[in-house]
């Protein structure tokens, strides 16, 4: 079966302060903010049970333990949970990634030096190329790189055993892992978005860390406009506190993040301004649609890419957009959140 393509990722979209990725700049100032055991990280309950069990028994058996996949969305904690599994085993952690590794050689390399108990974490695990995720099946299964000597007719595969080590694989589409590669995790965690007390309580942590003043209502209404996403959150935070102290009196109260988040346009419902003008686009251009997806970008001035991996699936989550066979549709939600009345039942496809 073929595989789908990419998504187009972060760096191809117009700038945003609620899309998920993050750039380089950014996972600085994140690395400031992560939980650094498993007891600080927020939510997640399930996972980090899980996860305390598969490390707990690792731990008291003196042995590493099975290798862990963690999947889900971007900006869910996947890395800082990756980093909280070395510290948690007190092990070392080694950082590679998918699009990383060019060449089957430059995992045998990694592989081969890696030392008893160490944690490989492998970020955008689904970008293996094809020949290196073969030798990961065999270094993780069996923990044997066979490392290939020579050229042509003459190369020949000396085998290697590694010690014992464990894999942390991240991925943002678990889908698209062959299922070999998959079977060879002895545990995966899945993180789903971030219930708004949740986010609540990475806001108050976070805010205490900076050292900013946060209040309570503020963190509730700054978590609402989040995402279900711990980056958001953090990063709206960051935006919060810099009006608070220039335009305000540098407390982070209910009134500054409202203040702060209409000028970065980020509306109650965390939607941006891309997200209002699909929803303005099909509701009041096209009635609540069915519309093409290509008709809709040219209304809102994007390309259809961007409106369908950039605007689109967030607003599906939503309960604001719905995708049919004939088009884009608004749901009634839609009608709402931009304050409009809904149209006569009979004129949608709901009626
Ligand atoms: N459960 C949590 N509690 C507190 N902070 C969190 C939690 N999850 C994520 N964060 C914060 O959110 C930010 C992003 O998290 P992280 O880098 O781990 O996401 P990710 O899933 O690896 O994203 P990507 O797919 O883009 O790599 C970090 O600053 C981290 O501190
Ligand atoms: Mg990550």
């Amino acid at each position: 079966m073929p595989e789908a393509p990419p998504p187009a990722g972060d760096d191809a979209v117009p700038e945003s302060l609620v899309r998920a990725g993050a750039d380089e700049l950014e996972r600085a100032a994140e690395a400031a903010l992560r939980p650094r055991r498993l007891e600080e990280f927020v939510g997640q309950r399930v996972v980090r049970d899980q996860l305390s069990l598969v490390l707990q028994a690792a731990l008291n058996r003196g042995r590493a333990p099975d290798h862990v996949l963690l999947s889900g969305p971007p900006g869910l904690g996947k890395t800082t949970l990756a980093m909280i599994i070395a510290a948690e085993l007190g092990a070392s952690l080694r950082v590679t990634s998918g699009p990383a590794i060019q060449h089957a050689g430059d995992l045998a390399a990694v592989l081969s030096s890696l030392e008893e108990g160490e944690v490989l974490f492998i970020d955008e695990i689904h970008r293996l190329a094809r020949p290196a995720e073969e030798l990961l099946y065999v270094a993780m299964e069996d923990f044997r790189v066979d490392v290939v000597v020579g050229k042509g007719a003459g190369a020949s595969a000396i085998p290697l055993s590694l010690p014992p080590f464990t894999v942390v694989g991240a991925t943002t589409r678990a889908g698209l892992l062959p299922a070999p590669l998959r079977d060879r995790f002895g545990f995966t965690g899945h993180l789903d978005f971030y219930a708004d007390d949740e986010l609540e309580r990475v806001l108050m942590r976070s805010a205490g860390l900076l050292d900013v003043p946060l209040e309570g209502r503020a963190a509730a209404e700054i978590a609402s406009r989040s995402r279900g996403t711990p980056r958001i959150a953090n990063r709206l935070l960051r935006r919060v506190r810099d009006w608070a102290e220039v335009r305000g009196d540098g407390r982070l109260t209910l009134s500054a993040a409202r203040a702060a988040l209409e000028v970065y346009e980020v509306d109650e419902r965390g939607l941006d301004r891309l997200d209002r003008s699909v929803l303005q686009a099909l509701c009041l251009r096209f009635g609540g649609g069915p519309v093409g997806l290509t008709t809709l970008a040219v209304a809102v001035g994007e390309e259809p890419e961007t409106v369908e991996t950039v605007a689109e699936p967030f607003l599906v989550r939503e309960g604001l957009v719905g995708r049919t066979p004939r088009g884009r549709v608004a749901m009634p939600a839609a009608w709402d959140h931009l304050g409009l009345e809904r149209p006569a039942p009979a004129d949608t496809l709901f009626g």
